[in-house]
């Protein structure tokens, strides 16, 4: 039975953070007619999802936690029905700790979810104010001890740097203050500023985001400070507790299969990747129907899937590995890539390994850049 990974999209939010690009609206009263089409959405599929175990799912957003838990514990019944897990799967919801309450983290933990992501961003209310957050340090706090107390074991908590106004002291004091309370997992985010978004004409603002040299040395500095304090670097923004990485992105970042649902959702299944049309109001006046539904869609070519091994697989701590290039694509490593990467060697932005190559952690910060070169993108 092949393993697959399910992404289920909540486009909900209670307010648009200024910087956010991720595909939500603040029509919290549209959840009922949401919920319902994406139930006949993920029903459509349970033929197609006959040969297939989920071993891990994730409720992503948008900020699931803003919506009736009473949606999300109908979504898992609902996935239930249409596909068989294994054992024991990795259950994440991503949440906002504004949105948060007893009553929510309980029908979580009892229809399965076991893994519990928070978004902090910073622990300096002055920055959390600056990126129009609906939370304080002390509610998150608040938040993070009823879900350890209710029962999660496994929770991640975002950060972000090159916030407005962040000095490394501010962020150094974050990272301090998330490793006591001491999360399985942490995820830790340069500050995107995506075209569109309300920071990107905030002239004002723009001007306080740190410099690029302050920038790397946020990165390096918080890195170490993170492994210090027992948390290993996995991936470009990802840092974890032994064997506690999360397990639904790392499928990803080896290019396995994930299948997603609701508007935005992105699936890479069977060669397939194809991602759906950020439109709630036309999912959900027509949930199954996959042409009108999907934005892009394109069936990789064996080649392709090599290409996109190596975009992925250079995001993670561990790099690529030539014996299962060779196994999955039928190409060798060496010869591909060998030349490419060796000016990043000698930069000192990548590095051999035993098993293949891996970006280095001053690489890791540049990795769009060296995969644009060595990938020809252009
Ligand atoms: C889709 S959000 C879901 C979490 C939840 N809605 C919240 O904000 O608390 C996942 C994470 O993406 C990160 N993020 C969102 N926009 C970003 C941006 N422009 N640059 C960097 N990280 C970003 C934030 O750390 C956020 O917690
Ligand atoms: S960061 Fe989270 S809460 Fe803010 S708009 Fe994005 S998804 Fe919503």
């Amino acid at each position: 039975m092949k393993k697959l990974g399910v992404y289920i999209h909540v486009p909900f939010c209670v307010h648009k953070c200024s910087y956010c690009d991720f595909y939500s609206v603040t029509q919290l009263f549209e959840a009922g007619e949401y919920f319902r089409a994406l139930k006949e959405q993920i029903m459509s599929f349970k033929s197609y999802l006959k040969d297939w175990t989920a071993d891990s799912v994730y409720i992503g957003g948008g900020t699931p936690s803003c919506v009736d838990p009473k949606y999300i514990v109908e979504t898992m019944e609902t996935l239930k029905s249409v596909i068989r897990f294994v054992d024991n799967p990795e259950i994440t919801i991503e949440s906002n700790p504004g949105t948060l309450d007893t009553f929510k983290i309980k029908s979580y933990l009892n229809c399965g979810i076991n893994r519990l992501s928070m978004g902090l961003q910073s622990a300096d209310d002055d920055e959390l104010k600056m990126i129009s957050r609906i939370h304080d340090k002390s509610g998150f706090e608040s938040s993070y001890m009823l879900a350890r107390m209710l029962g999660f074991r496994n929770i991640n908590v975002d950060i972000m740097y090159a916030l407005p106004g962040q000095k490394e002291e501010t962020l150094m004091n974050t990272i301090d203050y998330v490793t006591s309370l001491d999360p399985e997992h942490i995820s830790f985010y340069g500050l995107r500023v995506e075209e569109g978004t309300p920071l990107a004409s905030q002239e004002e603002l723009l001007a306080k985001i740190p410099d690029e040299d302050v920038q790397y040395n946020m990165y390096i500095h918080a890195a170490k400070r993170l492994e210090k304090a027992g948390y290993t670097q996995y991936e470009i923004s990802n840092f974890s507790k032994k064997r506690m990485m999360c397990r639904h992105n790392c499928r990803y970042w080896k290019s396995g299969d994930y299948i997603g649902f609701g508007p935005g959702a992105a699936s890479f299944i069977n060669g397939e990747l194809y991602s759906y049309t950020k439109d709630l109001y036309g999912f959900i006046s027509k949930p199954t129907d996959y042409f009108s539904n999907v934005e892009k869609s394109e069936k990789l070519t064996l080649d392709q899937q090599a290409t996109q091994y190596i975009m992925l697989g250079l995001r993670l701590a561990r790099g690529v590995e030539a014996k299962e290039y060779k196994l999955r694509f039928g190409r060798d490593l060496e010869e591909d890539y060998g030349e490419k990467i060796q000016k990043y060697i000698d930069l000192k932005y990548a590095k051999r390994t035993d098993k293949g190559f891996r970006l280095t952690r001053a690489g890791l910060l540049v990795s769009n850049t060296i995969l644009s070169d060595i990938l020809d993108f252009s």
